[in-house]
């Protein structure tokens, strides 16, 4: 098996039941990535729940008062991705009649919505082949590949989007994208992974150099 294969197979076991895997509604999506930001999944959860379950519709966030909407983000931090949430929605509802965009370029002109949650609505939503790098993306690629380039550079935000972008999974791109991080938060983890019960080992570069400590490399600025 190839590392697409062995990291399929891995999330069919392992992959946790989240519900915003038991859809593909764009608005559930959009949510949830905005919230796994900068939140763990463990965190972020009942947020998510709290949000869907008084919002369950892009048009009844958009007709909120920011200050519900703040509340109710209360205790997530990064304030500016619920006023940004709020806008997007009051903009997708007014300016796009409440229809959610459907490409990776579109996405991005939503405000508080780069690079990464673009390319993981794109890929989750409309199986559009937009790689997502988040830092256990590069986690990942940088051991796996024994890449050194610091993945806080131009240079390296390339070069892992490039090789990213080469890997994915064109038949199930949302699929894939979810699967590298979820292997990266769980399997690949920062500090002491158990590479002896990992399935990618023997491909595994950084740990045949005894990387797995300094990989990967992010510059002190
Ligand atoms: N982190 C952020 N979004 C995620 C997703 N969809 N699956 C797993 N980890 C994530």
């Amino acid at each position: 098996m190839n590392f697409n294969q062995i990291l399929n197979h891995w999330y069919s076991a392992n992959k946790r039941d989240l519900p915003w895997r038991k859809t593909k509604q764009p608005y559930a999506i959009w949510l949830s990535e905005i919230i796994l930001q900068q939140t763990q999944i463990k965190q972020g959860l009942p947020y998510y729940e709290a949000f869907i379950t008084k919002f369950p519709t892009v048009f009844d966030l958009a007709k909120a008062k920011e200050d519900t909407v703040l509340k109710l983000w209360q205790g997530l931090g990064y304030y500016s991705r619920a006023r940004n949430l709020h806008a997007s929605a009051k903009y997708i509802v007014t300016e796009l009649n409440g229809i959610f965009p459907i490409t990776y370029n579109s996405l991005l002109k939503l405000k508080g919505v780069g690079d990464y949650t673009a390319s993981a609505i794109a890929s989750i939503c409309y199986n559009e082949a937009t790689a997502v790098v988040d830092g256990n993306v590069y986690r990942v690629l940088a051991r796996y590949f024994g890449i050194g380039t610091p993945i806080n550079t131009t240079q390296g935000i390339k070069e892992f989007k490039s090789l990213a972008t080469s890997l994915i999974d064109k038949k199930n791109p949302g699929d894939y994208n979810q699967a590298i991080m979820e292997f990266g938060a769980r399997q690949c983890k920062p500090k002491n992974p158990d590479c002896n019960a990992c399935p990618l080992n023997k491909g595994c570069v950084a740990l045949q150099k005894n990387k797995i400590g300094i990989l990967p490399i992010k510059l002190k600025k």
